[in-house]
Protein backbone atom coordinates (compact mmCIF):
# COMPACT_ATOMS: atom_id res chain seq x y z
CA UNK A 1 0.00 0.00 0.00
CA UNK A 2 1.40 3.38 -1.30
CA UNK A 3 -0.90 6.18 -0.79
CA UNK A 4 0.95 9.41 -0.26
CA UNK A 5 -0.62 11.63 2.77
CA UNK A 6 0.26 15.48 3.36
CA UNK A 7 -1.28 16.41 6.67
CA UNK A 8 -1.45 20.43 7.41
CA UNK A 9 1.78 21.04 5.30
CA UNK A 10 3.04 24.32 5.14
CA UNK A 11 6.37 25.26 3.45
CA UNK A 12 8.80 28.56 4.25
CA UNK A 13 11.83 29.28 2.39
CA UNK A 14 14.34 31.95 3.90
CA UNK A 15 15.51 34.34 1.31
CA UNK A 16 17.38 37.45 1.43
CA UNK A 17 13.97 39.27 1.47
CA UNK A 18 12.98 37.44 4.61
CA UNK A 19 10.62 34.33 4.44
CA UNK A 20 8.12 33.25 1.65
CA UNK A 21 5.50 31.32 2.96
CA UNK A 22 5.08 28.78 0.09
CA UNK A 23 2.93 26.53 1.18
CA UNK A 24 0.02 27.26 3.52
CA UNK A 25 -1.31 23.98 5.77
CA UNK A 26 -2.11 21.47 2.96
CA UNK A 27 -3.72 18.48 3.81
CA UNK A 28 -3.96 15.73 0.83
CA UNK A 29 -4.64 12.17 0.53
CA UNK A 30 -3.62 10.04 -2.10
CA UNK A 31 -4.71 6.20 -2.10
CA UNK A 32 -2.76 3.34 -2.92
CA UNK A 33 -3.15 3.30 -6.82
CA UNK A 34 -5.00 6.24 -7.20
CA UNK A 35 -3.92 9.00 -10.42
CA UNK A 36 -4.10 12.80 -8.84
CA UNK A 37 -3.03 15.72 -10.90
CA UNK A 38 -2.16 18.87 -9.46
CA UNK A 39 -3.14 22.54 -11.60
CA UNK A 40 -2.12 25.91 -10.29
CA UNK A 41 -1.37 29.21 -11.26
CA UNK A 42 2.82 29.47 -11.27
CA UNK A 43 4.70 29.69 -8.00
CA UNK A 44 1.53 27.91 -6.37
CA UNK A 45 3.91 25.68 -4.63
CA UNK A 46 3.55 22.20 -6.95
CA UNK A 47 6.61 21.63 -7.59
CA UNK A 48 7.55 22.07 -4.12
CA UNK A 49 4.64 19.80 -2.74
CA UNK A 50 6.68 16.88 -5.30
CA UNK A 51 9.85 17.50 -3.90
CA UNK A 52 8.30 16.93 -0.63
CA UNK A 53 6.85 13.50 -1.20
CA UNK A 54 10.40 12.60 -2.96
CA UNK A 55 12.45 13.24 -0.02
CA UNK A 56 14.06 16.11 -1.79
CA UNK A 57 12.64 18.69 0.72
CA UNK A 58 10.68 18.80 3.86
CA UNK A 59 7.83 20.88 5.43
CA UNK A 60 8.31 23.35 7.49
CA UNK A 61 5.40 22.07 9.60
CA UNK A 62 3.04 19.26 9.21
CA UNK A 63 4.02 15.64 8.06
CA UNK A 64 4.44 14.23 4.28
CA UNK A 65 4.05 10.20 4.01
CA UNK A 66 4.17 7.86 1.65
CA UNK A 67 3.04 4.10 2.13
CA UNK A 68 2.44 5.04 6.04
CA UNK A 69 5.66 6.21 6.36
CA UNK A 70 6.86 10.01 7.01
CA UNK A 71 9.52 10.38 3.99
CA UNK A 72 12.87 11.61 5.09
CA UNK A 73 14.71 11.03 1.95
CA UNK A 74 14.76 9.53 -1.06
CA UNK A 75 13.83 5.67 -1.82
CA UNK A 76 13.30 3.14 -4.55
CA UNK A 77 9.76 2.85 -3.68
CA UNK A 78 9.46 6.39 -5.91
CA UNK A 79 10.68 7.19 -9.44
CA UNK A 80 10.54 11.07 -10.07
CA UNK A 81 9.94 12.49 -13.79
CA UNK A 82 10.90 15.86 -14.08
CA UNK A 83 10.27 18.29 -17.01
CA UNK A 84 13.69 18.92 -18.01
CA UNK A 85 14.52 14.88 -18.93
CA UNK A 86 17.94 14.60 -17.50
CA UNK A 87 19.24 11.62 -19.26
CA UNK A 88 23.06 10.99 -19.25
CA UNK A 89 24.27 11.85 -22.20
CA UNK A 90 27.00 10.31 -22.89
CA UNK A 91 24.94 6.97 -22.69
CA UNK A 92 22.58 5.20 -24.82
CA UNK A 93 18.81 4.32 -24.70
CA UNK A 94 19.21 1.38 -23.15
CA UNK A 95 22.22 1.91 -20.58
CA UNK A 96 19.78 5.58 -19.83
CA UNK A 97 17.01 2.93 -18.97
CA UNK A 98 18.73 0.20 -17.08
CA UNK A 99 21.27 2.75 -15.00
CA UNK A 100 18.68 2.48 -11.87
CA UNK A 101 18.85 -1.17 -12.07
CA UNK A 102 22.03 -1.02 -12.62
CA UNK A 103 22.78 0.60 -9.60
CA UNK A 104 20.98 -1.54 -7.52
CA UNK A 105 23.06 -4.86 -8.77
CA UNK A 106 20.33 -6.45 -11.08
CA UNK A 107 22.38 -8.94 -12.96
CA UNK A 108 23.18 -8.28 -16.66
CA UNK A 109 20.95 -10.92 -18.56
CA UNK A 110 17.87 -9.75 -16.24
CA UNK A 111 18.55 -6.58 -16.53
CA UNK A 112 19.21 -6.58 -20.43
CA UNK A 113 15.28 -8.20 -20.42
CA UNK A 114 13.83 -5.72 -18.34
CA UNK A 115 15.30 -2.44 -20.46
CA UNK A 116 14.00 -3.97 -23.61
CA UNK A 117 10.55 -4.66 -22.42
CA UNK A 118 10.43 -0.98 -21.68
CA UNK A 119 11.84 -0.44 -24.88
CA UNK A 120 9.25 -1.90 -27.02
CA UNK A 121 6.55 -0.56 -24.40
CA UNK A 122 7.48 2.68 -24.97
CA UNK A 123 7.89 2.21 -28.94
CA UNK A 124 11.74 3.03 -29.01
CA UNK A 125 12.54 -0.45 -31.01
CA UNK A 126 15.70 0.50 -33.04
CA UNK A 127 16.59 3.32 -31.08
CA UNK A 128 18.33 1.52 -28.00
CA UNK A 129 21.64 2.25 -28.90
CA UNK A 130 21.18 6.08 -29.76
CA UNK A 131 22.26 8.68 -27.88
CA UNK A 132 20.04 11.33 -26.08
CA UNK A 133 21.32 14.13 -28.68
CA UNK A 134 20.15 11.97 -31.46
CA UNK A 135 16.41 11.35 -29.97
CA UNK A 136 13.57 13.86 -30.46
CA UNK A 137 12.23 15.66 -27.68
CA UNK A 138 9.22 12.94 -27.25
CA UNK A 139 11.50 10.41 -27.64
CA UNK A 140 14.13 11.50 -25.05
CA UNK A 141 11.05 11.91 -22.60
CA UNK A 142 10.07 8.35 -23.38
CA UNK A 143 13.47 7.20 -22.12
CA UNK A 144 13.19 9.32 -18.99
CA UNK A 145 9.45 7.52 -18.46
CA UNK A 146 10.44 4.38 -19.24
CA UNK A 147 13.72 4.98 -17.17
CA UNK A 148 11.80 5.55 -13.83
CA UNK A 149 9.00 3.03 -14.66
CA UNK A 150 11.55 0.08 -15.13
CA UNK A 151 12.27 0.17 -11.39
CA UNK A 152 8.64 -0.67 -10.66
CA UNK A 153 8.32 2.40 -8.33
CA UNK A 154 4.88 2.24 -5.97
CA UNK A 155 5.07 5.86 -6.22
CA UNK A 156 5.38 8.08 -9.81
CA UNK A 157 5.88 11.63 -9.20
CA UNK A 158 6.10 13.60 -12.43
CA UNK A 159 6.42 17.25 -12.83
CA UNK A 160 5.10 18.68 -16.41
CA UNK A 161 6.13 16.10 -17.59
CA UNK A 162 4.89 16.58 -21.25
CA UNK A 163 5.26 20.34 -20.72
CA UNK A 164 8.28 20.70 -23.48
CA UNK A 165 6.73 18.52 -25.98
CA UNK A 166 4.65 19.07 -29.10
CA UNK A 167 0.56 19.21 -29.04
CA UNK A 168 0.72 15.78 -31.36
CA UNK A 169 3.68 14.43 -29.12
CA UNK A 170 2.32 15.15 -25.92
CA UNK A 171 -1.06 13.20 -27.13
CA UNK A 172 0.44 10.21 -28.09
CA UNK A 173 2.56 10.43 -24.55
CA UNK A 174 -0.97 10.83 -22.63
CA UNK A 175 -2.41 7.83 -24.38
CA UNK A 176 0.89 5.93 -23.78
CA UNK A 177 1.17 7.25 -19.72
CA UNK A 178 -2.57 5.57 -19.70
CA UNK A 179 -1.83 2.45 -21.34
CA UNK A 180 1.53 2.08 -18.57
CA UNK A 181 -1.03 3.17 -15.86
CA UNK A 182 -3.55 0.50 -17.34
CA UNK A 183 -0.57 -2.79 -17.18
CA UNK A 184 0.67 -1.35 -13.85
CA UNK A 185 -1.59 0.64 -12.03
CA UNK A 186 0.59 2.44 -9.08
CA UNK A 187 0.29 5.78 -7.26
CA UNK A 188 0.86 8.52 -9.85
CA UNK A 189 0.99 12.82 -8.65
CA UNK A 190 0.87 14.30 -11.66
CA UNK A 191 1.14 17.85 -12.18
CA UNK A 192 0.31 19.72 -15.07
CA UNK A 193 -0.43 23.03 -16.62
CA UNK A 194 -3.02 21.67 -18.84
CA UNK A 195 -6.20 21.76 -17.73
CA UNK A 196 -7.15 19.12 -20.94
CA UNK A 197 -4.51 17.11 -19.62
CA UNK A 198 -5.56 16.89 -15.88
CA UNK A 199 -9.15 15.72 -17.13
CA UNK A 200 -8.08 13.38 -18.99
CA UNK A 201 -5.27 11.87 -17.11
CA UNK A 202 -6.41 11.96 -13.40
CA UNK A 203 -8.92 10.02 -10.94
CA UNK A 204 -8.98 13.80 -9.02
CA UNK A 205 -7.80 16.90 -10.08
CA UNK A 206 -6.55 18.93 -7.10
CA UNK A 207 -6.43 23.13 -7.78
CA UNK A 208 -4.44 25.02 -5.65
CA UNK A 209 -4.70 28.89 -5.14
CA UNK A 210 -2.04 31.35 -6.05
CA UNK A 211 1.45 31.80 -3.45
CA UNK A 212 0.77 30.79 -0.49
CA UNK A 213 -0.24 27.63 -2.22
CA UNK A 214 -3.40 26.13 -0.76
CA UNK A 215 -5.82 23.58 -2.41
CA UNK A 216 -8.59 25.44 -3.72
CA UNK A 217 -10.53 22.20 -4.22
CA UNK A 218 -10.63 18.81 -5.52
CA UNK A 219 -12.82 17.77 -8.35
CA UNK A 220 -13.23 14.17 -8.77
CA UNK A 221 -13.40 12.53 -11.96
CA UNK A 222 -12.68 8.46 -11.52
CA UNK A 223 -16.06 7.36 -11.63
CA UNK A 224 -17.36 9.32 -14.48
CA UNK A 225 -13.64 8.37 -16.36
CA UNK A 226 -14.58 4.85 -15.41
CA UNK A 227 -18.22 4.81 -16.21
CA UNK A 228 -17.48 6.22 -19.88
CA UNK A 229 -14.53 4.44 -20.02
CA UNK A 230 -12.62 6.79 -21.35
CA UNK A 231 -9.40 5.12 -21.12
CA UNK A 232 -10.09 3.26 -23.92
CA UNK A 233 -10.76 6.25 -26.38
CA UNK A 234 -8.72 8.94 -27.58
CA UNK A 235 -8.41 12.16 -26.14
CA UNK A 236 -10.04 14.23 -29.10
CA UNK A 237 -12.87 11.95 -29.13
CA UNK A 238 -12.95 12.35 -25.02
CA UNK A 239 -12.56 15.81 -24.96
CA UNK A 240 -16.31 16.71 -26.77
CA UNK A 241 -17.96 14.84 -23.93
CA UNK A 242 -20.54 16.98 -22.10
CA UNK A 243 -18.76 15.32 -18.96
CA UNK A 244 -15.30 16.22 -19.79
CA UNK A 245 -16.26 19.71 -20.76
CA UNK A 246 -18.36 20.02 -17.57
CA UNK A 247 -15.31 19.54 -15.78
CA UNK A 248 -12.93 21.27 -18.42
CA UNK A 249 -14.97 24.75 -17.75
CA UNK A 250 -15.50 24.07 -14.03
CA UNK A 251 -11.61 23.96 -13.13
CA UNK A 252 -10.68 26.76 -15.42
CA UNK A 253 -13.30 28.52 -13.81
CA UNK A 254 -11.78 27.80 -10.11
CA UNK A 255 -8.63 28.83 -12.19
CA UNK A 256 -9.99 31.87 -13.72
CA UNK A 257 -11.62 33.22 -10.22
CA UNK A 258 -8.74 33.32 -7.68
CA UNK A 259 -6.48 35.30 -10.68
CA UNK A 260 -9.62 38.38 -10.71
CA UNK A 261 -9.58 38.30 -7.04
CA UNK A 262 -5.98 39.08 -6.73
CA UNK A 263 -6.15 41.49 -9.56
CA UNK A 264 -8.94 43.41 -7.70
CA UNK A 265 -6.93 42.86 -4.30
CA UNK A 266 -4.49 44.28 -6.01
CA UNK A 267 -6.24 47.55 -7.79
CA UNK A 268 -6.09 50.72 -5.69
CA UNK A 269 -9.34 51.50 -4.23
CA UNK A 270 -10.96 53.96 -6.49
CA UNK A 271 -11.65 57.70 -4.73
CA UNK A 272 -15.02 58.57 -4.49
N1 LIG B 1 14.63 26.72 -2.82
C1 LIG B 1 13.83 27.78 -2.75
N2 LIG B 1 14.19 28.89 -2.09
C2 LIG B 1 13.37 29.95 -2.00
N3 LIG B 1 12.14 29.99 -2.53
C3 LIG B 1 11.73 28.92 -3.20
C4 LIG B 1 12.53 27.75 -3.35
N4 LIG B 1 11.85 26.83 -4.08
C5 LIG B 1 10.66 27.40 -4.35
N5 LIG B 1 10.58 28.64 -3.83
C6 LIG B 1 9.42 29.54 -3.92
O1 LIG B 1 8.27 28.81 -3.53
C7 LIG B 1 7.17 29.12 -4.35
C8 LIG B 1 6.64 27.83 -4.99
O2 LIG B 1 7.57 27.35 -5.93
P1 LIG B 1 7.30 26.05 -6.82
O3 LIG B 1 8.50 25.83 -7.64
O4 LIG B 1 6.86 24.96 -5.94
O5 LIG B 1 6.08 26.57 -7.70
P2 LIG B 1 5.30 25.81 -8.89
O6 LIG B 1 3.86 25.78 -8.51
O7 LIG B 1 5.96 24.53 -9.18
O8 LIG B 1 5.49 26.84 -10.10
P3 LIG B 1 5.63 26.52 -11.69
O9 LIG B 1 4.26 26.24 -12.17
O10 LIG B 1 6.14 27.82 -12.24
O11 LIG B 1 6.60 25.40 -11.86
C9 LIG B 1 7.67 30.15 -5.36
O12 LIG B 1 7.31 31.42 -4.91
C10 LIG B 1 9.17 29.98 -5.34
O13 LIG B 1 9.80 31.21 -5.61
MG1 LIG C 1 7.00 23.76 -10.85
Amino acid sequence: MSGISFKGVTKRFGGRDGEVLAIDRVDLEIADKEFVAICGPSGCGKTTLMRMAAGLDFPSEGTVAVGGKAVRGPGPDRAVVFQQFALLPWKTVKENIGFGLKCRGVPAAEREREVMRYVELMGLTGHENAYPHQLSGGMQQRVAIARSSVLQPDVLLMDEPFGALDAQTRVVMQEELIHLARRNPRTVLFITHSVEEAVYLADRVVVMSRRPGRIQETIDIGATRRAENWEAQAIEDVMDRDSFIHFRTRIWKLLRHRDEAAAAAQRPARRA
